[in-house]
């Protein structure tokens, strides 16, 4: 019988490039985004079956798995990779832009998988792969908000992994270096407060060298198949670095010192 994998953001970039991978591969996938209205191509695919899914709404994130169950009989893998990034210098942030940031991000993935965790118990296994970042292990300028919150989902998933290996519950991470997607696009929300000044040379370089990097970036297949990886591979691996120099960033963060990875870090992304 085929196995079922529930996506959410599913719409673009890694979560669309996912569900279309794992259609292909015979899988049954629950693509869930926003407005599923809005989707025409996927919804071609023979075994994918579009859903509505909201991460920051409770009532969404409770109908979810009882309407994918419905349809698919059961559910293997929840592939939680819903993300968007609130940049700037935080001091022009908000407490809502913050909230928001850590509701979607973190709190949605957290909700869901509580929804999860009783029904992979009771069905004796399951796995939830979660969408961290490089920059869930080290930091970038202008990007407090998004890196805090991939290194909550770090911090939340690591620890996860210890009290579900006993329920037979694989849980794993997925760590994309930059990716061509809608991300640096309209996924990324940078602050606006003209009253706060001091930081236009900063932005303006870090910003657009960030974005200008992620145009020459690979394409969102990549980690597709990092997660077709990840969901196949039968190990207990926690972290999958994936996507161009992800492999050697996160090397050099664990054998440099803070301060020396840091000043490469500035430089580079001032470049
Ligand atoms: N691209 C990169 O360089 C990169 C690198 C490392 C990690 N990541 C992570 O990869 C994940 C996917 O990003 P992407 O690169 O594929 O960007 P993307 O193409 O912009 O996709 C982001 C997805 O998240 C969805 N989303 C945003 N807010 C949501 C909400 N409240 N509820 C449900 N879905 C929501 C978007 O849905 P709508 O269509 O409704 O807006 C969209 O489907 C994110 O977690 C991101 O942090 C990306």
């Amino acid at each position: 019988m085929s196995k079922t994998i529930l996506i959410t953001g599913a719409s673009s970039g890694i979560g669309r490039a996912t569900a279309k991978l794992f259609a292909e591969k015979g899988w049954n996938v629950a693509a869930t985004m926003r407005s599923p209205e809005e989707e025409k191509e996927l919804k071609e695919l023979p075994n994918l079956r579009l859903y509505t899914l909201d991460v920051t709404k409770k009532e969404h994130l409770k109908k979810i798995l009882p309407e994918v169950e419905k349809d698919f009989s059961s559910i293997d893998v929840l592939f939680n990779n819903a993300g968007y990034g609130a940049v700037g210098a935080f001091e022009k942030s908000s407490e809502e832009q913050v909230l928001h940031q850590f509701q979607v991000n973190v709190f949605g993935v957290m909700d869901l998988t509580r929804e999860f965790i009783p029904y992979f118990k009771k069905r004796g296994e399951g796995m939830i792969i979660n969408t961290s970042s490089v920059v869930g292990r080290f930091t970038i300028p202008l990007y407090s908000l998004y890196c805090s919150s991939k290194w909550a989902l770090e911090g939340f998933t690591e620890a996860l992994q210890f009290e579900l290996k006993q329920f037979n519950i694989k849980v794993k991470m997925i760590e994309p270096a930059a990716i061509k997607t809608d991300f640096h696009g309209r996924s990324l929300k940078v602050f606006e407060n003209d009253a706060v000044k001091g930081y236009n040379k900063m932005e303006k370089n870090i910003l657009s060298g960030m974005r200008k990097r992620n145009e020459k970036a690979p394409g969102p297949e990549v980690v597709a198949k990092t997660v077709f990886k990840a969901a196949t591979d039968g190990s207990q691996k926690l972290r999958y670095p994936t996507g161009k120099g992800a492999g050697a960033v996160l090397f050099a963060r664990k054998i440099l010192p803070t301060s020396w990875f840091n000043k490469l870090v500035f430089k580079q992304q001032s470049r």
